[in-house]
């Protein structure tokens, strides 16, 4: 995720440039840059850093002119630096590009480019789009840049600058958000609302595959075909704070209903283009690598620890590989057998938990080979790692955790198809099954927030209860630590999870009338099991709500309530059963009035021990 702008009038571009940037940073912060053609050059200014650096860099030489592009980054392809930020240019300097997305083929056509003696400055994909624009340009800039798109796969919006057409800028998308903002003798182009709405609400929303010239008195918009397209103008009503959240009254929100997006793009060139197998460039690990290890360790803390408990659950059940998970705060003072022969896993959204980070130190000390799985290019985690797998969530703003969690473990589950292929511990069709049960996620998550209203109706009826409990077993039972985590951390309410077996063994004391019991029951190899265990609480005059599959219809006979979510493999609903329970305890929060965003006593990122 990153926040791309431009501008076309008669004011100085770089005004609007550097206000629409500010008000996008929520979508990346690690660089930021922008391009301004000059009447004679585009100049370029870019650097590492928050926006404010950049405001310092150019303090006293602002590019002067009246066209222009900006962005502000958060890294997926290459480490935050100057060269790595936007705009990035072809080698003439002539064309000038932003883009928030991920070009698949990049690498490809990358080794293409320079077969044909285009030098490459960064590590990016999306310098290869300035490179290609540069390869294929005939004269006609439209036409140029509908090649281009022909050529790339992925997603994007992008937005293009040529020296040769300084009368107008080209924009389009693809799974990434665009809006054009109308002015009055000036346009402007934005990842998001924020960045233009001090200076006009009346807008176009750009849909996937149609392609935008704005110049400052016309905008002409056509679709993939290059037919013409008559858009309806977007007024925009919302208020500047409410446009941020685009929409949603609360970033939490946002980030859940993100979901499918994050997990799709965390997948993407992670899957071989045949659909059958998972392809990990990042690692290219071989049999002696894996067969290297007696011991593999995952450690974490708090929702990134609970990723790495199903992880544990996917490595063990997929690869044969036993694995130890830890959270980082015990494990980094607990003297582990850690040695060269040990596989040390760090899960981590911000890259930076000081936990986390030191038992990463002490592991890498004691000769343990190490994996960092991150969100955030460049931090001190993924720097410290010998190798890492980056989620591609974009930025997580709510101190709770959503979106990150969702898509560990669908890294966690392609990592663990990675490794049974090197090991052979599976069939390949067995191999091809899961890798189609994880194409159908995305949709499957979207389905499950379509319809939040019960969710909400629960949370209103049990939000003042004083007490909840979840209980599952095996992989349901590491998704109710989740889910009484998220309920703890934002509603304040007292939340416990419990292997739903060891119940009888003293929490069942607790269990009386009226109180909430949120059951999982979806895993087919306990399932009997676990409904004896709703029957215990039940029996005690709880309230249970059952969380299960679609064409469950035993569950409904047990409990007072229940939630469905789409049928998937066992092991892949996790993903989907967090759902619920991420928006129970958000409407739980609000039900109580609660910060939701930024809950009390907490930070987003803990780099203190
Ligand atoms: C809970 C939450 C925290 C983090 C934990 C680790 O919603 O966000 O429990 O998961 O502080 O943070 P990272 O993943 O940044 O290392």
């Amino acid at each position: 995720m990153c926040g791309i702008v431009g501008y076309v009038g008669d004011r100085q571009a770089a005004e609007f440039l550097l206000e629409g940037l500010s008000k996008l940073e929520y979508r990346g912060y690690d660089s930021a840059g922008i391009a301004v053609y000059d009447g004679e050059n585009i100049r370029v200014e870019k650097c590492v850093g928050r926006l404010a650096a950049l405001r310092e860099k150019i303090k006293d030489d602002v590019p002067q002119g009246t066209i222009g592009i900006g962005h502000t980054r958060w890294a997926t392809h290459g480490r935050p630096s100057d060269v790595n930020a936007h705009p990035h240019t072809d080698c003439s300097g002539d064309f000038v590009v932003v883009h928030n997305g991920i070009i698949e083929n990049y690498l490809a056509l990358k080794e293409e480019l320079i077969e044909k003696g285009h030098a490459f400055k960064s590590e990016t994909d999306t310098e290869v789009v300035a490179h290609l624009l540069e390869e294929v340009y005939n004269g006609d800039f439209e036409e140029s840049v509908r090649e281009v798109l022909r050529r790339i796969e992925g997603s994007y919006s992008l937005v293009f600058m040529c020296r040769q057409h300084p009368d107008r800028l080209i924009c389009t998308k693809q799974d990434n958000p665009l809006v054009i903002g109308l002015g009055d003798g000036e346009n402007f182009i934005a990842s998001d609302i924020p960045a233009i709405i001090n200076r006009t609400r009346r807008t176009y929303i750009l849909n996937d595959g149609e392609m935008a010239v704005v110049k400052k008195d016309a905008i002409e918009i056509t679709n993939r075909k290059g037919e013409l397209v008559t858009k309806k103008v977007f007024e925009v009503n919302w208020n500047a704070e409410a446009a941020e959240k685009g929409g949603f009254e609360h970033f939490m929100l946002k980030e859940i209903h993100e979901q499918p997006k994050a997990v799709r793009d965390t997948m993407s060139q992670r899957i071989a283009k045949d659909g059958k197998r998972i392809v990990m460039n990042e690692l290219k690990w071989n049999a002696d690598f894996l067969n290297n290890f007696n011991k593999v360790y995952i450690v974490a803390c708090g929702t990134a620890y609970h990723a790495g408990l199903v992880g544990k659950f996917y490595i063990e059940k997929l690869a044969r590989i036993p694995v130890e998970v830890d959270v980082a705060s015990e494990f980094r003072y607990r003297d582990p057998i850690v040695d060269e022969n040990t596989l040390l896993i760090v899960v981590s959204q911000s890259g930076e938990t000081s936990d986390t980070l030191a038992a990463l130190k002490e592991s890498k000390r004691r000769g343990a080979q190490t994996l960092a799985l991150t969100n955030v290019v460049g931090s001190s985690i993924a720097r410290e790692a010998d190798q890492v797998l980056y989620t591609w969530a974009g930025p997580e703003i709510a101190v709770a955790s959503t979106k990150a969690y969702t898509t560990q473990l669908i890294l966690f589950f392609m990592l663990a198809l990675y490794m049974a292929e090197i090991k052979g511990t599976l069939p390949d069709d067995e191999i091809a099954h899961f890798v189609s049960m994880l194409q159908q996620v995305p949709a499957q998550i979207s389905e499950t927030l379509s319809d939040v209203e019960p969710i909400k109706t629960f949370a209103k009826q049990y939000g003042f209860n004083e007490d909840v409990f979840y209980i599952g077993r095996s992989l349901d039972y590491d998704v109710a630590l989740e889910g009484a985590l998220k309920l703890k951390e934002i509603s304040y309410i007292h939340a416990e999870a419990y292997a739903a077996g060891e119940l009888k063994h003293g929490t069942l004391a607790l269990i009386v009338e009226g109180v909430p019991v949120i059951a999982l029951a979806t895993q087919k190899s306990v399932y009997e099991k676990t409904l004896s265990n709703i029957k215990e609480v039940k029996a005690r005059d709880a309230v249970v709500i059952g969380i299960a599959a679609a064409g469950d219809e035993e569950l409904e006979k047990y409990v007072d309530h229940v939630i469905h979510v789409p049928e998937t493999d066992e092991l892949l609903i996790p993903i989907l059963t967090v759902v619920p329970l991420q928006l129970l305890a958000y409407y739980a929060a609000i039900t109580r009035g609660c910060d939701v965003d930024k809950p009390r006593n907490l930070a987003k990122s803990v780099t203190v021990e």
